[in-house]
């Protein structure tokens, strides 16, 4: 292989995971305000599937490589960039290109790795850690004291999810889809884990909160789903949609339950979004995440690491949904 190649995965087409292929490649260069990361690690995200299967193509401009985030050594900076330095260890947020030997972020997308974890471990920060703050807390508003409801409770976003909302004073009722996961998920500091394959969620839900709901739902399934999660909810509550992994087009909605108890219905992207906004991010998380990963109050829990050639097997994994947190691939460098 030579000095300036590298490995990288590709999708051939649009498919299975059998269509995922380990290929020799230039190395990528950065541009103004961008660093050359060594990468140590890339996380694996369910975008990175929908990515795959031709539902989610990379936004114009992006890579079509895969992976939403790195962890790695800087080795080049473009122009214009003061932090992070040459041989800095960072993990960083990408539009794409995180299933590589060497990936390119903005400099604005870049964070420390937090002393108690390893530089691999890092790996799996971005993705989740951005989604969920901007959700749970910027647009979910979610305060001190408050009850959160997260669906998936066991995958990457409800891990965080769930430690996040507990770090910052709230209460937290996960659902998940089996006893292991929802004591997984008690285990991270939920209150209380609803298996939603043997129990209807609303009725344990209402259970432990009573009359009065949640306050905030962070909702990946959509579907059926979305009368049900506005039936638990508090006045003024609040629901973000990250995801449809049941659907996203809902027959014989009845609206006026938002109406009447004055409901929040929103949700957003993350890749799509502007560096600039990005950025505004990364900088709240540097100050107010950061702290508790620093300190181990916060961490993210690996559910199982492959070597890059093994791609394939990591996104089997994790549409299996066997999982539980992240999956990273190690590139051995
Ligand atoms: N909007 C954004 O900016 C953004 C960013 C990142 C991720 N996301 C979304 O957030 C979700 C979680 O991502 P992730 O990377 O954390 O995924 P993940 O670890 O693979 O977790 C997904 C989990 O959801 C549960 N699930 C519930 N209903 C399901 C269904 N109908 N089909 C499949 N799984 C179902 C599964 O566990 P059990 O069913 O066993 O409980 C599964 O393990 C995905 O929908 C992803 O697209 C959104």
């Amino acid at each position: 292989m030579g000095l300036s190649s590298m490995r990288q995965v590709t999708f051939e087409g649009a498919g299975g995971p059998e269509i995922i292929r380990v290929v020799e490649a230039a190395r990528p260069e950065p541009g103004d305000g961008e660093v050359l990361i060594e990468v140590a690690a890339a996380g694996v995200n369910r975008p990175d599937c929908l990515q795959r299967a031709g539902a989610y193509p990379p936004p114009k401009g992006e890579s079509p490589i895969p992976g939403l985030e790195v962890s790695g050594r800087v080795i080049a900076r473009g122009q214009g960039v003061t932090w992070p330095a040459e041989g800095d260890e960072v993990c960083a947020l990408l539009g794409s290109g995180g299933y590589a030997e060497y990936a390119v972020a903005a400099a604005a997308l870049c964070l420390p790795v937090p002393k108690p974890l390893s530089l691999v471990e890092a790996a799996g920060l971005p993705e989740t850690f951005f989604t969920v703050f901007d959700n749970v807390f910027t647009r979910g508003r979610l305060k001190p004291g408050e009850a959160l409801l997260v669906h998936g409770g066991s995958s990457g976003i409800g891990s965080t999810a769930i430690q996040l909302a507990r770090a910052f004073g709230a209460r937290v009722i996960a659902t998940a889809g089996s006893a292991e996961k929802c004591a997984f998920c008690r285990a991270l500091g939920a209150e209380a884990a609803i298996d939603y394959k043997t129990q209807d969620f609303v009725e344990a839900a209402r259970e432990i909160v009573g009359k009065t709901g949640v306050d905030v739902v962070l909702d990946m399934v959509g579907g059926s789903y979305l009368q049900k999660n506005i039936s638990i909810m508090a006045t003024e509550g609040r629901l973000v949609q990250i995801g449809f992994l049941q659907s996203g087009l809902i027959e014989n909605f009845d609206f006026r339950p938002v109406m009447l108890r004055r409901l929040t219905l929103t949700g957003s992207t993350l890749r799509a979004r502007s560096v600039g906004q990005k950025a505004e991010i990364a900088a709240a998380l540097r100050e107010k995440v950061w702290p508790l990963l620093e300190s181990g109050a916060v961490k993210p829990v690996i559910s199982a690491s492959f070597p890059l050639e093994q791609a394939r097997q990591a996104h089997e994994l994790m549409e299996s949904s066997a999982h539980m947190g992240k999956i990273l691939l190690v590139t051995g460098r």
